[in-house]
């Protein structure tokens, strides 16, 4: 889960270093390993390819799509391995583990929660650091501008900044059982980093992800909300995976840069969301191009308009660009969000035009 750096990364490919990492993946909700589950049941190499069968014995369709998810990724993060081939079988006949819903508690519809909000959307990326909290910020402020109520959860385990970037820092209140969301710039607020002790960091195992964000979603006031927006933490695993069995999303926004590294990244994203069924909302280009505040001049720091041109390949939408500026940064840093600052300025009108374009998906 933390991109663990193996010391077998120039070794042969072979079954045995295949097992090993296999090894690594827990079963959904348990502290053993799928292996011991006897879900891995062939692995065969040819050249740089892996094909492995899965045999499942859960009837339960989404542990089933987790463990094949995270199956690919553990294989796909091998130096040796350019391709995963994945064979599913299903053994009907027995029982499914029991304790297999603590890791996704709601797989029956009726169980998904916060379905009375109009919209829930997942504000992704595969990398860290290009933007996502400061799309999700801007955009919620602008959503709410737009008259939108919206309730904005900061779920980014690693590294939760949505309290510095909207200043608010108080403890949340309890009542009647539930916590009550903080309120900033009209939008609803919670974020994970609330509730965590900064001097005691928790190690954050698959189980403990997926229930942090159900406690997060079902034990929080969220109410009259039209838009329930989250701030995910950077990656393809657990927190995706938890939120996408938690709750019926009705899609992502996937924030990249235009540097490839950033996009790989969010190529595997866009991926990982449709393969759980989370339509893609769009990409959005953040640090897009840069004007000079002296002059004015527009110069394309990093090459603009490559998220435009990967979501024309991916086919999914493309939602707008937002440029590298100083005053987003500093709105960030001093909880001033530029688009609660500066409606009328340049930087924050191309935030209003990507919610524009979301609320024409997503009507109020
Ligand atoms: N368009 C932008 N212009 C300038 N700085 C930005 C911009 N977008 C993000 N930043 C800054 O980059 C850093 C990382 O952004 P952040 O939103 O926290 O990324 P993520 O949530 O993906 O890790 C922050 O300091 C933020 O203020
Ligand atoms: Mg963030």
């Amino acid at each position: 889960m933390f991109g663990k750096k193996n010391n077998s990364d120039n070794a042969v490919l072979s079954r045995e270093l295949v097992m090993d990492r296999l090894k690594t993946i827990k079963y959904p909700g348990f502290s053993r390993n799928i292996i011991s589950f006897g879900v891995v049941k062939n692995v065969t190499i040819q050249d740089s390819t892996v094909k492995v069968q899965l045999n499942f014995t859960t009837q339960n369709a989404e542990i089933r799509e987790q463990i094949a998810i995270l199956v690919r990724e553990q294989l796909e993060t091998m130096q040796q391995v350019k391709n995963v081939e994945l064979q599913t079988t299903a053994q009907t006949a027995q029982a499914p583990p029991q304790a297999s819903v603590s890791h996704a508690p709601a797989d029956r519809e009726s169980e998904k929660l916060l379905m009375d909000t109009k919209y829930r959307i997942a504000v992704a990326s595969g990398k860290g650091g290009v933007g996502k909290s400061t799309v999700a910020v801007n955009l919620a402020i602008a959503l709410a501008k737009r008259g939108a109520r919206v309730g904005l959860l900061d779920a980014d385990i690693y590294g939760p900044n949505i309290p510095i970037m909207l200043g608010a820092y108080e403890k949340p209140k309890g009542r009647d059982n539930k916590v009550l969301p903080l309120e900033r710039y009209g939008i609803k607020l919670m974020s994970i980093g609330f509730f965590l002790d900064e001097n005691s960091p928790i190690i954050w195992r698959g189980p403990l992800v997926g229930k942090a964000i159900e406690q997060l979603m079902r034990d929080v006031a969220w109410e009259d909300i039209d838009f329930f927006i989250v701030d995910m933490p950077p990656g393809t695993g657990d927190a995706q995976i938890s939120l996408s069995s938690l709750t019926k999303l009705s899609g992502s926004v996937m924030v990249s840069t235009p540097q490839n590294v950033a996009l790989t990244d969010v190529i595997k994203g866009v991926k990982m969301f449709q393969k759980v069924d989370v339509a893609i909302i769009g990409m959005v280009e953040n640090m897009s191009y840069f004007i000079c505040p002296h002059c004015g001049e527009r110069t394309d720091i990093f090459a603009h308009g490559n998220t435009e041109k990967t979501s024309r390949n991916l086919g999914v939408p493309f939602l707008g660009s937002i440029p590298l500026d100083t005053a987003i940064r500093e709105g960030g840093d001093e909880g001033k969000p530029i688009v609660a600052m500066r409606p009328d300025s340049p930087q924050a009108e191309s935030f209003f035009a990507i919610a524009d374009k979301i609320l024409e998906k997503m009507p109020l």
